[in-house]
């Protein structure tokens, strides 16, 4: 069964036409990423995925269920959790706290996730009482990706997680979400750094202006003329 499955999917603010008609599958296990210029539609894209913005037409099944039109609360219950652009973590909280929210769906198996998590990620094992807040902005997108994996998701969204980090950072995290495709998670990364998107992925799309103008394995993606051009700096 395909784990993702958008067909002919509109987005539109007011007037303004985000998406127009997007098809895109991401199969069990797999790593697919998203690829555009800034304002292409990704993140759109993946809001409409979560039910944070409504489809104007267009249909999202998520393991064959379609979930279209659903509240946020009801796709997280279904097993997909978004990372938001900019990570959104709760700076008042501890390291600790933000971890367990991301399990409020299952309190019962909180504490057991918290130990795998911090055991994961050794930064924030030592960082475990302090403010979020205080912590730099690598640490806190490996916050805000370990609070989403908290829930133990079939399906993750990812945007732009390397956004503003130091390119140690990038290493780390682009290392992180590469291991988590052997714990079978299924992945949508949206990615400004397209290459190293692209060496981590197994499918790729490219966008442009609300459309898919491209779409194939990572590997020959990533040897297109046009899209080294475009986005890979070539
Ligand atoms: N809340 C909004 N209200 C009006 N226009 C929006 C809103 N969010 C996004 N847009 C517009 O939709 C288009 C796609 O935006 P977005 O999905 O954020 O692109 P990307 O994530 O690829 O940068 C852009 O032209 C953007 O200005
Ligand atoms: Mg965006």
């Amino acid at each position: 069964m395909t784990s993702l499955s958008i067909e002919k999917l509109h987005i539109a603010y007011g007037r303004t036409e985000a998406v127009k008609g997007v098809d895109l599958r991401i199969e069990p296990g797999h790593i697919v990423c998203l690829i555009g210029a800034n304002g292409a539609g990704k993140t759109s894209i993946m809001r409409a995925v979560s039910g944070l913005q409504p489809a104007r037409a267009g249909r999202i099944r998520f393991d064959g269920t379609d979930i279209t039109g659903w509240a946020p609360h009801r796709i997280a219950a279904a097993g997909l959790r978004q990372v938001p652009e900019g990570r959104q973590i709760f700076a008042e909280l501890t390291v600790a706290e933000n971890l367990r929210i991301g399990a409020w769906l299952e309190p019962e198996a909180a504490l057991r996730r918290e130990a795998a998590m911090l055991a994961r990620f050794p930064r924030l094992e030592e960082r475990r009482s302090q403010l979020a807040g205080s912590l730099s902005g690598g640490e806190q997108q490996m916050l805000a990706l370990a609070r989403a994996l908290m829930g133990a998701p079939k399906l993750l969204l990812l945007d732009e997680p390397s956004m503003g980090l130091a390119p140690l950072f990038v290493e780390e995290i682009f290392a992180i979400i590469a291991g988590l495709k052997s714990d079978g998670v299924t992945i949508l990364l949206v990615e400004q750094n397209a290459s190293a998107a692209l060496e981590i992925a197994d499918y790729a799309y490219v966008l442009e202006t609300g459309r898919i103008v491209l779409q194939g394995p990572a590997t020959d993606i990533a040897e297109n003329q046009a899209v080294i051009a475009a986005y890979l700096g070539g």
